[in-house]
């Protein structure tokens, strides 16, 4: 069984989110990364019996994909400020494809997707089939991922993502904020590579 090291990311000075709630927040990553492992490590125990363990079976399978999910997405959601804020590159295949689709709304409208209420998610992916981008609110971490379209942008909308700073009103400032850091150069080379 392969056991999850918690990644770490090498984080500026983020502005507007405070280093308080980032160090937070990456204890709750840590947690998505050991609760993964130890859901795992249980699951080859309940396999060599099945029918006795049909219920604990059953739950933990569910809560296996939560943790996994939580654990990946803080991934692709940490490293997009890692390197620091960085503007989308004029010209870019990302750039332009987003310009195509979007024309100059992207911002607005995939903030509007973090906006919905409730915990979540807002992301967008690229699907090669359609040579099109999806976007999609997805609900905790588990409800309504795409399947198997690689994962362009993440923006965790989760109240522990914002709370410390902007209270329980405060999701826009946040969003705001967060792409203030966002460093685009990282999202360019994810579209890049998912287009390739
Ligand atoms: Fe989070």
């Amino acid at each position: 069984m392969h056991t999850y090291e918690a990644r770490t990311f090498d984080l500026p000075v983020l502005d507007g989110i405070s280093e308080k709630s980032v160090e937070e927040h990456l204890g709750l990553y840590t947690g998505y990364v050991k609760n993964f492992n130890a859901i795992a490590a249980k699951l080859i125990e309940y396999a060599a019996d099945t029918e006795k363990n049909a219920h604990a079976l059953s739950e933990l399978i569910r809560r296996k994909s939560f943790e996994f999910d939580g654990m990946r997405l803080h991934e692709y959601y940490f490293e997009q400020f890692e390197g620091g804020p960085t503007p989308l590159t004029a010209g870019s295949a990302l750039e332009r494809q987003l310009k195509k689709e979007y024309h100059e709304y992207f911002k607005e409208y995939f903030a509007a997707i973090g906006g919905i209420r409730g915990p979540g998610w807002a992301i967008l992916y690229w699907d090669a089939a359609a040579k099109e981008f999806q976007t999609g609110f997805v609900g905790e971490q588990h409800q309504g991922l795409f399947a198997a379209l690689p994962i362009v942008l993440a923006l965790d909308v989760w109240e522990h993502a914002f709370l410390l700073d902007y209270g329980a009103q405060g999701k826009g400032k946040y969003v705001d904020a967060f792409f203030k850091n966002l460093n685009w150069s990282v999202v360019e080379k994810r579209f890049d590579e998912a287009a390739a």
